[in-house]
């Protein structure tokens, strides 16, 4: 029997305003694939808060889910990797969760038809700045690439569904795992072992120790492949032009975190667990190693 996102959620007893706006998230997600496979693919001529350029796609994207989030009723407060503030749902559609999100991570990859994702995390609550990622009540990731996948997490395991051609999404992996050892490692910023030395020796571990390569660019497949293949490490440091790296917390590493925690993995800044980081500041970026417990311990020892 095929078992739908909505009956998922039903018989993992998910709360009812939650399950909804999971499934108006996973729904929204299906007019995003469609603006990536026919929409204008150039930029928009304006840039984020972190100065970076936008394209159509992620401004478009923003847009479908900033409305459908909206109007939904579900949510307090929308904070998304594309907007400088916050947006404050007013009172009459007022629900109850606080839902942060980068709309198209990776979308520079889309020219190259490499594949891309919209990361979600989700907090019950009105505000966010002064939270912690492990006040997240869910996190969920739609991956789209030869196929689209939505895979999820309310704090009762990480579960995989593929968008059939009806347009449902399909329970295809229940309660992912990841294993404490890797053989797979994914290494971003690479450019860092120009001037990291622990990086570079990082990487000499992992090449000499004859781990297979597995990295597209874009932290959604990247982490993805780690869930479908049960083991595996995705690493993004620090470095000197930029001490924290890139990634942020709130839109990409928090909600990552919550999926590889839940999965029995472990999410580390190097230091302590992505979780416990203290969200400051919309904008807030951390280095991440993320993936099998074993392999995050040592890549955090190599960069100690
Ligand atoms: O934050 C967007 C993103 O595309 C991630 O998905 C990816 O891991 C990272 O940037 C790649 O960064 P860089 O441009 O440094 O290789």
């Amino acid at each position: 029997m095929q078992i739908s996102l909505d009956k998922h959620l039903r018989d993992s007893r998910i709360e009812h305003d939650l399950r909804y706006l999971i499934l108006k998230i996973a729904s929204t997600s299906k007019y995003i694939h469609h603006a990536m496979q026919t929409g204008d693919l150039g930029m928009a001529g304006t840039s984020n808060m972190y100065g970076e350029e936008q394209l159509s796609l992620d401004v478009l994207s923003n847009q479908i889910f900033v409305k459908e989030l909206e109007d939904c009723s579900y949510a307090t407060c929308l904070a998304s990797e594309e907007m400088d503030e916050m947006c404050k749902i007013p009172s009459e559609k007022k629900g109850k969760y606080a839902v942060v999100f980068d709309p198209l991570d990776g979308s520079s990859l889309v020219n190259a038809n490499f594949s891309i994702g919209s990361i979600f995390g989700i907090y019950n609550s009105d505000e966010i700045i002064g939270l912690k990622g492990d006040d997240q009540v869910a996190s969920l990731v739609v991956v789209y690439g030869p196929r689209v996948t939505l895979i999820y997490t309310a704090r009762k395991g990480v579960h995989e569904f593929i968008l059939n051609a009806v347009g449902e999404f399909i329970l295809s992996n229940e309660d992912i795992k990841v294993e404490k050892v890797a053989k797979h490692f994914s290494p971003g910023n690479l450019r860092a072992v120009a001037s990291e030395k622990k990086y570079k020796k990082l990487m000499d571990h992992w090449m000499n120790g004859e781990y297979t390569l597995r990295y597209s660019g874009g932290m959604v497949p990247d982490i993805n492949h780690i869930f479908m293949k049960g083991q595996g490490i995705f690493t993004y440091p620090g470095y000197k032009d930029a001490p924290k790296g890139k990634l942020r917390l709130l839109y990409e590493c928090a909600p990552m975190a919550l999926l590889m925690e839940e999965a029995g993995g472990m999410a580390s800044d190097g230091k302590k667990r992505i979780l416990d980081i203290k969200i400051e500041a919309l904008d807030q970026r951390t280095p991440i190693y993320i993936g099998s417990a074993d392999e995050v311990k040592i890549a955090c020892k190599f960069m100690s």
